[in-house]
C-alpha cells in the first residue's frame, strides 16, 4: 500500500490536531476525512458531524474523541469493514464489550496509552511487583491536565491491571482513603489522581519497603508521543484481519 488513508475521529481536538500535523509531515499517511462536533470550513479535509455521512474511501480509522462518539465511529468501522485504532479513554464496561464484539468483524487496536515508554514501564513494574510484593506496599500516582474528564487515568488502570495480573489478582484498588478510618491493608494498591494546568501525563509507581523505596516513573513531555504511537498503530493495522490488537502486538 503506497499511502495509508485515515479517517480521523475527534479531528478538532488536541490529539486530533497533533495527528493532523503529523500526517502533513509523513508522506506515507494522509487524512482523507474526519468527524467532530466542532466543524472547520478551512480544514484540508472534509469534517462530518456524523461519521456515517463520509463519502471518501479510507483504510483505517483513528479515534481520539469522546465516549459520546463511540457508537457512531464503531458503526462506521463495521459498515465500511475497516480496522479501527481506538485511543479514546473512559469507555464504559458496555462499550468495552461492544469493542470485543466489533473485533470479531474487523481489526480493533485498543490501548489506553499509545506511548512506547509506558508500555515498557508496565513490563518493569510487573517484574518489580513479582519480586517485592508483599514485603513492599505499592502505591500509584498519576497526574494530568485540568481538562481531563476521567479519573483515574486509563493508563493508571492499565499499569495496576498489569501488576495485579502478575500477582494473580491479589491486589485491591483503593481510590480514596477518607471514607474509612483503618490501617492500610497489605493487599491495597492506592491509586491517586492529580489534576492541574497543562500536565500531559505523569505516572509513578512506588514500591515502599520498611527501609527503601523503589520508584518507577514515566513522564510524557508532549502529546506527540501518543500521536506517533497512534499513527504507527494505524499503519500496523492496515489490512489486518478481524481481532483484538494492542501495543504489545505492535512492539512484538
Ligand atoms: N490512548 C492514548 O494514548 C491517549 C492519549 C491522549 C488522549 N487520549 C484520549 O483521547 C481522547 C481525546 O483527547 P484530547 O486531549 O484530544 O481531547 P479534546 O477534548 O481536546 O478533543 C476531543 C475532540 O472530540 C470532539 N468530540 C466530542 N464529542 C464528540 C462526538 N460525540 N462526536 C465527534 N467528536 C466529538 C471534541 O469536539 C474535540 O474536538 C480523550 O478520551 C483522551 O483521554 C488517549
Amino acid at each position: 500500500m503506497s499511502q495509508v488513508r485515515v479517517f480521523l475521529s475527534g479531528c478538532m481536538g488536541r490529539m486530533g490536531r497533533v495527528i493532523t500535523e503529523m500526517c502533513e509531515e509523513y508522506e506515507d499517511t494522509v487524512i482523507v476525512a474526519g468527524s467532530d462536533v466542532v466543524l472547520n470550513p478551512n480544514s484540508a479535509f472534509p469534517i462530518y458531524d456524523d461519521p456515517m455521512k463520509c463519502q471518501e474511501e479510507f483504510d483505517v480509522i483513528i479515534d481520539f474523541s469522546h465516549v459520546s462518539a463511540f457508537s457512531g465511529i464503531t458503526k462506521l468501522a463495521e459498515t465500511k469493514n475497516v480496522p479501527i485504532v481506538m485511543c479514546t479513554t473512559g469507555l464504559s464496561d458496555e462499550q468495552k464489550e461492544e469493542l470485543n464484539k466489533l473485533s470479531e468483524k474487523v481489526g480493533v487496536f485498543y490501548s489506553g496509552n499509545m506511548s512506547l515508554g509506558i508500555n515498557v514501564l508496565i513490563k518493569l513494574v510487573r517484574e518489580a511487583a513479582a519480586k517485592l510484593y508483599p514485603d513492599f506496599d505499592i502505591e500509584l500516582v498519576e497526574e494530568h491536565h485540568n481538562k481531563k474528564l476521567d479519573a483515574p487515568s486509563c493508563t493508571a488502570l492499565m499499569i495496576a491491571d498489569g501488576m495485579n495480573e502478575e500477582l494473580n489478582g491479589q491486589l485491591e484498588y483503593v481510590y480514596e482513603r477518607q471514607s474509612k478510618r483503618a490501617k492500610r491493608d497489605k493487599k491495597e494498591l492506592g491509586i491517586h489522581s492529580i489534576r492541574g494546568g497543562n500536565i500531559v501525563g505523569e505516572h509513578k509507581v512506588m514500591f515502599i519497603g520498611g527501609e527503601e523505596i523503589l520508584t518507577i516513573s514515566h513522564s510524557a513531555q508532549t502529546r506527540n508521543v501518543f500521536g506517533r504511537g497512534a499513527v504507527a498503530a494505524a499503519k500496523f493495522m492496515c489490512g489486518k484481519p478481524a481481532g483484538k490488537y494492542d501495543m504489545q502486538d505492535m512492539l512484538g
